[in-house]
């Protein structure tokens, strides 16, 4: 990670003192199967994470979880992917190797022809005064 003050990297990334990092993807993609094992993840998604497929195929989608996401989020997301079959919310999550970042996720359910059910996720970038009023919201929820 870089070390000097918003740093703009080749990447498109932005490195922030703070560990925040701010990318310039529109979006980023991953599935999972119903268990939440991640299948797919999209470039953009693997940049920000600064993971690669062997780090993110086969896995838990917890393998990019931040210790400050309340519980309680994840309990949402779940309850309401499965019983509606989405679910819309904002994310903290860690990045290997150190650093943070938010997103806007729209979690789907989708079930094929036969049966098979995954799961999709398509996150975009919150504002700033929408991450403040996450940050605020989880700092009261466990
Ligand atoms: C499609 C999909 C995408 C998910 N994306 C994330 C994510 O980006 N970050 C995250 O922490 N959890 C994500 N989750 C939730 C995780 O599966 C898990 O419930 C959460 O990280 C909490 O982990 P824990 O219950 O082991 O503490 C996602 C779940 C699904 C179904």
């Amino acid at each position: 990670m870089a070390k000097d003050k918003n740093v703009l990297d080749t990447e498109g990334l932005t490195f922030l003192e703070d560990g925040e990092v701010l990318y310039s993807s529109l979006y980023l993609l991953s599935e999972t199967d119903e268990k939440g094992i991640i299948s797919y993840a999209s470039d953009s998604f693997m940049q920000i994470a600064n993971m690669d497929s062997t780090d993110l195929y086969g896995q838990p989608h917890n393998v990019v979880r931040h210790p400050e996401m309340p519980r309680a989020a994840f309990k949402s997301l779940w309850g309401d992917v499965q019983s509606k079959g989405f679910w819309t919310g904002y994310v903290k999550n860690a990045r290997k190797g150190g650093g943070y970042y938010w997103v806007y996720a729209t979690v789907l359910r989708s079930v094929d022809k036969n049966g098979n059910t995954k799961y999709v996720s398509i996150r975009v970038k919150p504002s700033r005064e929408d991450i403040k009023k996450a940050e605020e919201l989880y700092a009261t929820l466990d």
